[in-house]
């Protein structure tokens, strides 16, 4: 299970993409995550030899089927070497290009066609796909104008303009079939500009991803640690309130559980699992009289097993 959050930056050349992503690991650097950035198909020794052998300008004869099984064969590398050791280590990974570029400039750029290259890129990936795509909508005259007057053109900058028009319309066909992962953003704003947009998308994608359930669950304190051990081997993040006593009666444990909201069920069955021995629970509390009138209280409780368990809805919650 990865627990990082993965973002790729696409766009066609020049569109600002290297630019943004150094605002961006200030931004989560700022806000205490471990950034690891990367770029495709780079990032490992052998990725790297095999950009070189891609972009080499001598490569003329090279066939538009070895370079897209070149870029998969890098990207292999650079997924099982630094992306997913990153993510399981819970770290946030921005990497400069992904599969999306190898289906807009080796599938629709080109005759390859779309389908095969994402074949071959789920082989190469397993599957693994980005929790966030930036695309740099900027209209790719623009993008080599900038590119040009910065003055380092490799093979494939120098191809027609016919070329690169065809990867911008495969960028958007992308986005229009992607579109809860794809986000677009104008490339034709200032370089702030665009910086501001980026944070306010980010901030959405993190608070989905992140949506969190907080369960509080009140158990025998003879459960406890079984219940901690299990929550904690399926990376629940658990704080143990009291060893002793807890609220409503001595001798509970009371546990504040944060989950994501698809994870609840699993959560439940893990207390049912451990949770045998509390058998006594609260009762909903009587009549209330204040000074307005008498109140009845809604009973609060959930059985679950031998533990008593309330489901809090979390306002979309993190660390920003
Ligand atoms: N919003 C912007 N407005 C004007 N110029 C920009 C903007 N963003 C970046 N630039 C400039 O355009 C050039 C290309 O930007 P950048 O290197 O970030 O693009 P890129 O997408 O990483 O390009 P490449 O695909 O070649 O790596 C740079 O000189 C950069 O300073
Ligand atoms: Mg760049």
């Amino acid at each position: 299970m990865e627990q990082g959050f993965f973002i790729t930056l696409e766009g066609t050349d020049g569109s600002g993409k290297s630019t943004q992503m150094k605002y961006l690991k200030t931004f989560f650097e700022q806000r205490g995550f471990d950034v690891v950035l990367t770029r495709e198909p780079g990032g490992t020794k052998i990725s790297e030899k095999i950009r070189e052998l891609i972009l080499d300008n001598e490569n003329t004869e090279m066939t538009e089927k070895s370079e897209a099984l070149l870029y998969a064969a890098a990207r292999a590398q650079h997924v099982a070497e630094v992306i997913v050791p990153a993510l399981r280590e819970g770290k946030v990974v921005l990497c400069d290009r992904f599969v999306d570029s190898s289906i807009v400039y080796q599938g629709g750029g080109r005759d390859i066609g779309t389908q095969s290259i994402e074949n071959i890129n789920d082989f190469a990936t397993g599957g693994l796909r980005p929790n966030l795509t930036l695309w740099f909508d900027l209209p790719p005259e623009e993008g080599l104008k900038r590119v040009a007057s910065s003055g380092n053109a490799d093979r494939l900058e120098k191809e027609k303009i016919q070329f690169h028009q065809k990867v911008y319309e495969g960028y958007r066909e992308l986005k229009r079939k992607y579109p809860q992962r794809i986000k677009a953003v104008d490339g034709s704003q200032s370089i702030e500009k665009m910086r501001r947009e980026i944070e306010g998308i980010v901030i959405e994608k993190l608070k989905e991803v992140y949506g969190m359930k907080l369960v509080i669950a009140i158990v025998n304190d003879e459960d406890a640690n079984k219940l901690l051990d299990r929550l904690t081997e399926n990376r629940h993040r658990v704080t143990k309130l009291a060893t002793t006593g807890g609220f409503l009666k001595a001798g509970n444990t009371t546990f504040l559980i944060g989950t994501e909201d698809d994870k609840v069920d699993q959560v439940m069955g893990i207390i049912k699992e451990k949770c045998e021995t509390r058998k006594q629970v609260a009762t909903s509390p009587a009549p209330v009289s204040g000074t307005t009138g008498v109140y009845v209280p809604h009973p609060i409780e959930v059985n679950v097993g031998g533990a008593t368990v309330f489901v809090v809805d979390v306002e979309k919650h993190f660390k920003i």
